[in-house]
């Protein structure tokens, strides 16, 4: 099949934003696995005063995590997706949470500007059509030392977790999301992770982009060797202009 990318993936989004939340909830895990992803980012004094960007904040699952985690962070949250977005900014948030429309590559002209202390992208990478692309975007929008953590499906490897992969999908989520009317969307899903990069190569990824104290840590549940954090630092260049 052909993924979804860009427009066409804004508008399947748009269209099963209705029932996003009512699948993740049924996911054991994902609100938790949010939260450990944010904690791992590792800013002090609860983000206090530190500027924090949630790329790909979708209905704000991710969002509430991050305003979970960091209460003192000024949180910005950006979304291609109409739909998604309109779901997020429906729910209350304290006043350091702000929703833009923008897509990764589209930021700037969003009036979406760094320096940022961290990036937070959960589940957006493989979305992309050119991750590097997004990922020097993200690196540009960082402060020094400024930390990124890239919550995402990242298969390790081996055939047993592609399989588990496989059987979440075939099992539960398609036949679920097809009798909502959503299964363009969560066969979309199922292939861009087989396709997508693994864990090891995610990471060597995000090295090559220009980041540095790149670590892929697990997370539990049925989602181990499935769903990865990776944690890294914006590297500090010794010479401008060397990128
Ligand atoms: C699977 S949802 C995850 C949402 C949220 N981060 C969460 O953890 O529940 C992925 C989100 O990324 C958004 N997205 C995908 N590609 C994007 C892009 N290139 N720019 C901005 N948002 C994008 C989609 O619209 C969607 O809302």
């Amino acid at each position: 099949m052909t993924l979804l990318r860009d427009a066409d993936l804004a508008a399947a989004f748009d269209l099963a934003a209705r029932s996003y939340d009512t699948l993740v909830a049924a996911n054991p895990g994902y609100h938790a696995h949010l939260r450990r992803s944010a904690r791992r980012l590792g800013l002090p004094d609860g983000g206090h005063g530190m500027r924090v960007l949630d790329l790909g904040c979708g209905t704000g699952a991710s969002t509430a995590a991050l305003a979970a985690v960091l209460p003192g962070a000024e949180i910005t949250a950006v979304d291609a997706s109409a739909g998604m977005l309109e779901r997020a900014a429906a729910k209350p948030w304290p006043d350091n949470v702000t929703f833009v429309r923008a897509s990764a590559e589209g930021l700037a002209r969003a009036g979406v500007e760094g320096p940022f202390d961290a990036v937070f992208a959960a589940y957006l990478f493989r979305n992309a059509a050119d991750p590097d692309a997004v990922l020097a975007t993200v690196r540009d929008l960082l402060g020094p030392h400024g930390r990124l953590a890239v919550h995402e499906y990242t298969l390790s490897g081996r055939a047993a977790h592609r399989a588990v992969w496989t059987a979440v999908c075939g099992g539960f989520v398609l036949p679920v999301a097809t009798a909502l009317g959503d299964g363009r969307l969560y066969r979309h899903l199922w292939r861009s992770v087989v396709d997508f990069d693994t864990a090891g190569e995610f990471a060597a990824r995000v090295r090559a982009a220009g980041f540095d104290h790149v670590r892929v840590l697990p997370l539990p549940g049925w989602q181990t060797g499935i769903t990865h954090t990776f944690v890294a630092r914006r590297e500090l260049l010794d010479t401008a202009g060397d990128r």
